[in-house]
């Protein structure tokens, strides 16, 4: 395949990974972002593949069905639930290549340079191998602890901000001295001293974070795998791989940025780490006043016939419980009714960003009554049911009424202004910011103990008795 040629399926796979983006923005479209995004993968390896550097097809070959193999088993085992855990560990795979990708451009025989050229492909070996490794431990630290390999608890070692200013100084220094060197067996020292300051600063920095900040992280760490990318092309010569690194990388970090914002969190502070120190413990300053009303199912279904306005907020319990379904069929018997129902959809409800529109798509919820939260806030003193469907911490409302609460600040979903709210949950635990939730404990607020579909199975029937 001429250069030419190459050039012209590179430009239509970065505008098919554009198109994709904008597809993927928005549950009505995302089908066919993602479409977008196969087929300009498929252009980008099969012009890689056809250009002039390659001759062996053989491993190529080889390493695409391996790889492919593991992709769709994983793909097809895996459940909604632990979509999150798949990401992370994918990004480390992006990283471990780029730290591969790196060593094996530095040490190729073939390649020369001289000057400032020299200088230029030191940096961007050198910073690929770096931000490559970090994504790498990082990565492999947020699945350990998303998947509960590892605890959700932030481990803050005494002095950790000296520690981390430490590793910054060694890679600066090992730096200078890999530009520096005459050779590649010095420069093999330097490298080698900043690959395992790297792969400690990656444990370091995610083991730090908290429970309630990993959305932030893997987000973070989509982004420097992005960038990782990046770099890597800039090593390569391939302008592809440069123009995708950077899409990933930028829209990771406006991805991280959206949610710090949702979660009234610093982006510095989350990765200086240590929110929801105590893990899944109750740490909410005072203890919630008040006592916890119980309803049956019976009684939500009575409250859901005289309701003219419910608003339905679901959160992680739906998606554990797989109840979209039969959320749906409520809805739709709702609809009958003439009620007025509508979603109220929290940016970090769940265990990644969309995961709740992504169940009721799959449920065929229409879109036109799915809403965000700075939409449908204000719309809950007006409604006479808000209905919690498996949510916790995205509708605490110690969030806004207790300063020490270690949630505070976070924007939440104001269930409690609605007439009544009825919380659907298996028991008085707390969410995965292990605080206490002041919402059951208030007088217009009611529990449906049970697993989430379970119950809802038991509303569908007795609404339609
Ligand atoms: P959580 O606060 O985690 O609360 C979910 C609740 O669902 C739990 O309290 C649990 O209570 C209940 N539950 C679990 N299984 C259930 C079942 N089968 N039936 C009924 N209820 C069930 O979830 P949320 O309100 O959606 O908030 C999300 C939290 O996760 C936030 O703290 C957020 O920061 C964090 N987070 C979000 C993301 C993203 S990007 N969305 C990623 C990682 C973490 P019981 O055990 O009593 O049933």
């Amino acid at each position: 395949m001429g250069e030419g040629l190459i050039a012209a399926a590179y430009l239509i796979a970065t505008m098919l990974f554009i198109l994709s983006l904008g597809g993927l923005s928005h549950p009505e479209t995302a089908r066919r972002g993602n479409l977008f995004g196969m087929i300009g993968m498929a252009f980008a390896v099969a012009a890689t593949i056809l250009s002039p550097q390659v001759s062996l097809y053989l491993p190529i070959f080889l390493a695409m069905v391996v790889g492919g193999s593991i992709g769709i088993t994983a793909a097809t085992r895996v459940k909604m639930t632990q979509m999150p855990e798949l990401v992370a560990i994918m990004h480390s795979l992006v990283g471990l290549a780029a730290v591969l990708v790196g060593l094996a451009n530095y040490i190729d025989p073939t390649a020369y340079y001289d000057g400032p050229a020299r200088t230029v492909h030191g940096v961007e070996i050198y910073l690929g191998i770096l931000i490559g490794a970090v994504t790498f431990t990082g990565s492999v630290i947020a699945f350990g602890k998303l998947s509960g390999r590892i605890t959700g608890k932030p481990l803050l070692l005494p002095g950790r901000h000296t520690i981390n200013f430490v590793i910054l100084v060694g890679v600066i220094l090992a730096g200078s001295w890999f530009i520096g060197a005459r050779s590649h067996e010095e420069g093999m020292i330097p490298l080698g001293i900043m690959i395992v300051l790297a792969l400690l600063f990656g444990i370091h920095m995610v083991m730090a974070i908290g429970g309630a900040d990993m959305p932030v992280v893997i987000s973070m760490l989509n982004s420097y795998s992005g960038w990782a990318a990046s770099a890597t092309g800039f090593m390569l010569g391939n302008d592809l791989l440069i123009v995708t690194g950077a899409l990933v990388g930028s829209s990771g970090a406006i991805l991280s940025y959206i949610m710090c914002r949702a979660m009234n969190r610093h982006f510095l502070s989350v990765i200086a780490g240590g929110f929801g120190t105590e893990g899944g413990a109750v740490v909410a300053s005072q203890a919630p006043a008040g006592d916890v009303i119980p309803i049956t199912a019976q009684q939500t279904a009575e409250l859901l016939r005289r309701a003219k306005n419910v608003i339905i907020v679901p959160g992680y319990g739906m998606a554990v419980a797989q109840a979209q379904h039969s959320v749906y069929e409520l809805t739709t018997l709702l609809k009958e009714k003439n009620v007025n129902v509508r979603f109220a959809i929290h940016p970090v409800a769940g265990r990644m960003p969309g995961h709740m529109n992504v169940l009721l798509a799959e449920a065929h919820v229409p879109y036109d009554i799915v809403f965000e939260m700075d939409e449908i806030n204000k719309d809950f003193p007006d409604s006479d049911v808000a209905m919690v469907i498996g949510a916790n911490d995205i509708v605490n409302p110690s969030a806004m009424e207790d300063p020490k609460s270690p949630i505070a600040g976070m924007p939440v979903l104001e269930v409690w202004k609605a007439k009544t709210s009825i919380v659907m949950k298996r028991s008085m635990s707390s969410g995965y910011a292990g605080v206490d939730n002041p919402l059951f404990y208030k007088a217009n607020n009611r529990m449906l103990f049970g697993d989430a579909k379970k119950m809802l199975d038991e509303v569908i029937a007795a609404l339609k008795s």
